[in-house]
């Protein structure tokens, strides 16, 4: 352990001090830079935000959400935590993705997870790593058991370990298209995209799976079968019950209504909502 003399904890203190100067010195040349590109730069910022893209990515530093995808600032709504979780009693990114989808009506929502994750390579230690980060892996842990036949017979323990990585991501992004926000959304706008002229010819948000690289600094995106999760899952996940039919039928029990008042099955318009070029 290393033992702090009086002199060496000044030492720390002022250097810690110097180093925050030099962030500051730094910001402000960044700020007027910035200026110097585009004058009106910061005048744009005045009137707020209208961003497309949710960013939902892990804390590690070598993944910067802008900057790896060439977004300047005022267009991605960010939020970061260990292993780009999406986790549905978690307030802080439920709310960022109900202010994400309801209030900025973003079109794009991007789960990028990352290889040499430190969340998900912890997840596969048998390790306590003590409240709250070990409940916040078991999440990891969670997901390593639905796919575990598939990890298993995945004898490299980094080939194991990327892989996992990629199916986290993908499993958050059917964690997004679980929650009640985004499917009211995406049938609204399935059927927006339907009226003749519209702006938008596909459902939005669209959910992609990312997973980035940070030894090449290379992003690829990953398939995500929205189609067969909402077919084997919906009866379980699917959440307008606006009509149940009195006998129990197999399907369809949650129906709604499209502008016409013809009632359909809300798993169909969600199917349909996949077939839009968003999606592809
Ligand atoms: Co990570």
């Amino acid at each position: 352990m290393v033992r702090l003399t009086r002199f060496s904890l000044l030492s720390s203190i002022h250097n810690l001090h110097q180093c925050l100067d030099s962030l500051l010195q730094a910001n402000k040349a960044w700020a007027n830079r910035m200026k110097a590109n585009d004058p009106m730069f910061f005048e744009e910022h005045k009137k707020g935000h209208a961003p497309k893209i949710l960013w939902i990515g892990c804390s590690d530093a070598r993944v910067p959400a802008n900057e790896m995808i060439g977004e300047p600032p005022g267009s991605v709504f960010v939020h970061r935590n260990i292993a780009n979780q999406v986790v549905q009693t978690d307030f802080n990114c439920m709310s960022v993705i109900q202010y994400a989808v309801d209030v900025l009506q973003v079109k794009h929502i991007i789960v990028c997870g990352h290889y040499d994750c430190g969340g998900v390579k912890a997840a596969l230690t048998n390790v306590d790593h003590k409240s709250p980060l070990e409940n916040w892996l078991r999440n990891i842990r969670d997901t390593y058991r639905l796919h575990k036949d598939e990890l298993d017979a995945i004898k490299d323990l980094t080939g194991r370990q990327r892989r996992l990585v990629e199916l986290n991501v993908v499993e958050q992004c059917l964690n997004i298209f679980k929650t009640a926000v985004v499917q009211k959304r995406r049938v609204q706008t399935h059927f927006d995209a339907l009226e003749p002229g519209s702006d938008i010819p596909f459902s939005t948000p669209v959910i992609h799976a990312f997973v980035y690289e940070p030894t090449t600094g290379e992003a690829t995106k990953l398939r995500v079968d929205f189609k067969q999760y909402l077919t084997e899952l919906h009866d379980i996940y699917d959440l307008y019950k606006m009509e149940k039919e009195e006998e129990p039928t197999p399907l369809p029990t949650t129906m709604i209504q499209d502008k016409d008042g013809n009632e359909e099955c809300v798993t169909d318009v969600l199917t349909k909502s996949l077939s839009g070029e968003g999606d592809m």
